[in-house]
């Protein structure tokens, strides 16, 4: 029995969350969920987003399960995602993205992995109002930070058979802090002489991932250029409804989709649970559940090629709910 907290977060947070735990659940898997509340639904509730009982819950259960959470713009509210990543020292941000079958993109042989620094840069929370026409952010770049995310990355790369990483930068401007970044990253790859090692100005990444996405490997980022990356690779193989993504520590880790709270489609029984799965996937693997997690992967790959059954974003005519129904009766009978 694996102890796993899991917060469902805000607008289509709580359906993907729980037809996830649904579909984890009839692949036998015996987990104990701690349901813990995080977001504008805790906030409104008892005035914190990120209440105190979250963290206690993810200290003890070390693994997370976590729907998207509503980030008001502009407002006092720190945002849960950044807080959670801080406080649980959750220093990468792994998210694998690779053509998937039945989904068609201008893309194909995707198959690469970025690899987010998750704690600094400009998302460290030191922002200031200079006075009323003047606004500071500071880009905050160390090399403990970075020596940390490139060591994840070269060794995520050795693990997992990849050859080459990619370190991407603007160190051109940002002498100094991008500098620092890039000077780490060269440090610690002299452990990893089998590794392919490139550097490259985010600028040129960008249009060479939209060029030719299948000549990279592991990329890995700096904190802010990592969040647009990952969204831009998300694109190339389907969009936000597909990809996984998981917050990584050395003693906690937090699973989650890479879309938002879609406050758009919330509660319209549309929202796509398939990169919530994606990220359970991880999940289980994560915890040595690889069977389970190869059950769920060959029923999302069956699923992927009827498109009817998929959810509208994915252009099919099926809801959340029927998706988990035909997951859940996939998953039972080819067990
Ligand atoms: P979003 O990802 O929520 O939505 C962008 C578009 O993608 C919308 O049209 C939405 O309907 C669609 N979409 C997203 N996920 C989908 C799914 N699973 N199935 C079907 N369609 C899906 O991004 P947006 O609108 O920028 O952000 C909304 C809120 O979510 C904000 O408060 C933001 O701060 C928060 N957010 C939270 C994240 C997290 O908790 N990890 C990540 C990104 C945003």
């Amino acid at each position: 029995m694996h102890n796993i907290t899991l917060i469902p977060g805000d607008g289509i947070g709580p359906e993907v969350a729980f037809a996830v735990k649904e579909i984890i659940e009839s692949t036998g898997v015996k987990i104990n969920w701690e349901i813990k509340d995080a977001g504008d639904k805790a906030f409104r509730a008892v005035g914190n987003p990120l209440p105190d009982e979250v963290i206690q819950s993810v200290l003890k259960n070390k693994v997370a399960l976590k729907g998207p959470v509503t980030t008001p713009i502009g407002t006092g509210f720190r945002s849960v995602n950044v807080a959670l990543r801080k406080e649980l020292g959750l220093y990468a941000n792994l998210r694998p993205m690779k053509n998937l079958p039945g989904i068609e993109t201008p893309f194909n042989n995707v198959d690469l992995v970025v690899v987010r620094e998750n704690t600094e840069d400009l998302y460290a929370g030191i922002e200031c109002k200079v006075d009323a026409g003047r606004a500071e952010a500071i880009k905050l770049i160390t090399k403990d930070a970075s020596e940390k995310i490139g060591y994840f990355a070269f060794s995520y790369a050795q693990k997992m058979g990849r050859k080459k990483v990619t370190a991407v930068h603007k160190a051109n401007i940002l002498k100094i802090s991008d500098g620092l970044f890039l000077e780490s990253i060269r440090e610690i790859r002299e452990q990893f002489p089998d590794i392919e090692y490139e550097e490259m100005i985010i600028d040129n990444l960008c249009m060479q991932l939209v060029q030719r996405p299948e000549k990279f490997d592991v990329l890995v980022l700096p904190n802010f250029y990592g969040d647009i990356v990952s969204d831009l690779c998300a694109g190339l193989v389907g969009g936000l409804g597909l990809v996984p993504g998981a917050n990584i520590g050395d003693s906690y880790s937090v699973f989650e989709a890479v879309h938002g709270s879609a406050l758009d489609i919330a509660g319209k029984n549309m929202a796509n649970p398939l990169a919530l799965l994606n990220s359970a996937v991880l999940m289980l693997k994560h915890i040595d559940e690889v069977q389970a997690a190869e059950n769920i992967e060959r029923a999302i790959n069956w699923i992927l090629n009827h498109k009817e059954k998929l959810t509208p974003d994915l252009g099919g005519r099926g809801t959340t709910t029927s998706l988990t129904r035909d997951l859940c009766e996939y998953i039972k009978e080819n067990l």
